[in-house]
């Protein structure tokens, strides 16, 4: 932020809302049909600097389901508690240049990406645990450390995205058949789809972009939650994989190491400066906010985000 002056700052987002605000393209994710209460034209935006000071305008009270943005926190708490070389073995680090929802492999058999459906399925396999409730109780756990505050599933979010399941559990079944998966398939991917369903508010995203961004200290708590390694594997994985096949034309025009959900919601860290979030839930064909890409092409450009 050129100004940490809460305020002006606060100015600029509310006059950021209301100009993009007037693009109403896209759709919103079909299991959003399932979800009570779920405004498909509801829009907010957050920042959060790695000082811990955080600003916010819009629908800021709305809980929303962090969706695929949850896959780049699950690779961070795999790297943390498998090591690099163990997860790597498992997954790799290239863009697909794929839709999210591919079969993506290596010729080994490895996912291409932790961010793409069948290597975040695979990394939420890598998690601690020996079944689908230890491995969701230890990524909540962590989520809610990287926000600072306690995070919980929507049950209604979980039951829509199990009832929509086919497509995963075929890429869960292909990681299987080739031994890679480290437990059952319908196991995995019940677990995956349970963190997919974490519900969050703009400004506790925009906290767990700041702790990524500085590090893996969260700047509101001042606790530590991931190392600093683990950080700049997962912010570069995010920079080249994290907006699937439009992450080339991302890192060119916006530069920001971010991720993605179909709820409408967009993680930002920027390194040694900040985390933004935005939630908005109509989606262009890569089931990436409208809206949410109008706040991170203007906060890049105004305020020189461009990490190159
Ligand atoms: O597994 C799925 O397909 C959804 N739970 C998440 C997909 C998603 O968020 C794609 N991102 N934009």
């Amino acid at each position: 932020m050129k100004t940490t002056n809460p305020s002006r700052v606060s100015e600029q987002l509310a006059r950021l809302i209301s100009t993009v605000k007037e693009d109403r393209n896209g759709a919103p994710s079909e299991y959003l049909e399932d979800v009570e209460d779920r405004p498909v034209d509801g829009f907010a935006v957050a920042v959060c600097t790695t000082d811990g000071v955080a600003v916010s305008e819009g629908e800021t009270q709305q809980a929303f389901a962090l969706q695929s943005v949850s896959k780049a926190l699950t690779y961070a708490v795999a790297l943390q508690e498998r090591g690099m070389d163990a997860v790597l073995e498992r997954v790799g680090v290239e863009p697909s240049g794929m839709a999210f929802n591919e079969l993506s492999l290596h010729s080994d058999g490895r996912p291409y990406n932790p961010l793409i459906n069948v290597g975040a399925i695979m990394t939420h396999g890598l998690i601690p645990g020996n079944d689908e409730d230890a491995r969701l109780e230890l990524l909540l756990d962590r989520y809610s450390q990287l926000a600072g505050t306690d995070l919980t599933i929507s049950e209604d979010v979980w039951d829509a995205e199990t009832a929509r399941a086919h497509q995963n559990l075929g890429l869960a079944h292909m990681l299987a058949a080739s031994q890679m998966l480290p437990d059952e398939a319908h196991e995995v991917v019940r677990g995956y789809l349970g963190q997919c369903s974490v519900e969050v508010t703009v400004e506790q995203l925009a906290t767990m972009g700041a702790t990524l961004a500085s590090g893996g200290v969260n700047p509101v708590t001042g606790r530590r939650v991931l190392a600093e390694w683990v950080c700049q594997q997962v912010m570069s994985v995010m920079l080249s994989c994290g907006m699937y096949n439009a992450s080339g034309q991302w890192m060119a025009e916006v530069g920001i190491p971010a991720k993605s959900g179909v709820s409408g919601a967009l993680l930002g860290a920027v390194p040694g400066a900040l985390g933004i979030a935005s939630w908005s839930p109509r989606l262009d064909e890569q089931g990436t906010s409208v809206r949410g890409i109008g706040v991170f092409e203007a906060l890049s450009a105004d305020w020189d985000l461009h990490v190159l």
